[in-house]
């Protein structure tokens, strides 16, 4: 399953939510493959200390003669269990800086928003998770992480009400247009969950509010938002469960040792275990 992590907002917590998760795939064995599409910021990357590799993203999304070997270009992050002495290991494209230097309109005639897709297409077998961060905005990297997913996973904040607006933007807008485009139905958006805010009751109820006026806003005839809020949600049960992922203080402090928060931590692996279990893990 490929998944891109996306919301226009920035800061809602992207880049940690693809590191982590990907690390928590990986403490339940599956095979997991991070990309860094956010080439101007690279916090992914920096966040690992991964190096680029012989070859670079650039060049295999350059590459159409299939004559770079992916090895090259695909990094390793490795942990090791001191108990057991058992090794989990991230794949990581590494960010690569030629790519953010290039401007939108070269980036788009050089390589168009397939060319992600195209070259996950060979890739996608090895892995049981390929998760693509993507930077807050709608433009050439972002609309190619889009394009080359199964599914979009779209980190909120409950006190953020311009990371809730864009979220359904991204919902009943972006991904429909790129729905269009691919013909196969997909990438299709996952519910949306609150990231890294301490919630109060009062908290929740606010952003519950701010929620139903975002639903109405747009007729159910149009597009009916409710279920990419409240998945939970039927006429006869009205269970407006938003799933949360807590905010705590090792979870951002971990990108300065530069190993993930669910690696070295027991309570940051829960909380990245439960959001693995609601979203992808039965
Ligand atoms: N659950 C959490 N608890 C505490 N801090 C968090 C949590 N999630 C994210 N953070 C912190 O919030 C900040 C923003 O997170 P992150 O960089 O992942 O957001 P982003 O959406 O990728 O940002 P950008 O839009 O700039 O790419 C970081 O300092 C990160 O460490
Ligand atoms: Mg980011």
């Amino acid at each position: 399953m490929t998944v891109a992590i996306y919301n226009n907002k920035g800061g809602v917590g992207k880049t940690t939510t693809t590191v982590n998760l990907a690390a928590v795939l990986t403490l339940k064995g599956k095979k997991a493959l991070i990309i860094d599409f956010d080439p101007n910021q690279q916090d992914l990357t920096n966040s690992l200390g991964i190096k680029q590799g012989t070859e670079t993203l650039y060049s295999y999304l350059e590459d159409r003669k299939n004559r770079v070997n992916p090895s090259n270009v695909i990094q390793s992050f490795g942990t090791k269990n001191t108990k057991t002495g058992h090794l989990f290991q991230i794949d990581v494209i590494p960010a690569d800086e030629d790519l953010g230097s290039q401007g939108e309109d070269k980036l788009r005639q050089n390589f168009g928003i397939r060319r992600l897709y195209q070259i996950l297409d060979s890739l996608k077998y090895e892995y049981d998770y390929i998760l693509i961060d993507s930077p807050p905005n709608w433009r050439f990297f972002s609309q190619s992480a889009i394009y080359a997913s199964d599914v979009v996973l779209i980190p909120t904040k409950h006190n953020n009400i311009f990371s809730l607006e864009n979220a359904a933007v991204a919902i009943k807008q972006f991904i429909p247009q790129v729905q269009e485009s691919r013909k196969d139905g997909g990438p299709i958006a996952l519910p949306i969950f609150f990231n890294g805010e301490s919630i109060t009751d009062a908290g929740r109820n606010t952003a519950h509010k701010a929620i139903e006026e975002i639903i109405k806003q747009t007729p159910t005839s149009k597009f009916n938002l409710r279920p990419y809020f409240y998945p939970r949600y039927t006429q006869a049960k009205q269970d407006r469960h938003i799933f949360e992922l807590p905010s705590y203080a090792h979870i951002a402090n971990a990108a300065f040792s530069r190993v993930p928060a669910a690696y070295k931590d027991k309570t940051a692996r829960n909380y990245y275990l439960e959001l693995a279990k609601e979203y992808f893990l039965q």
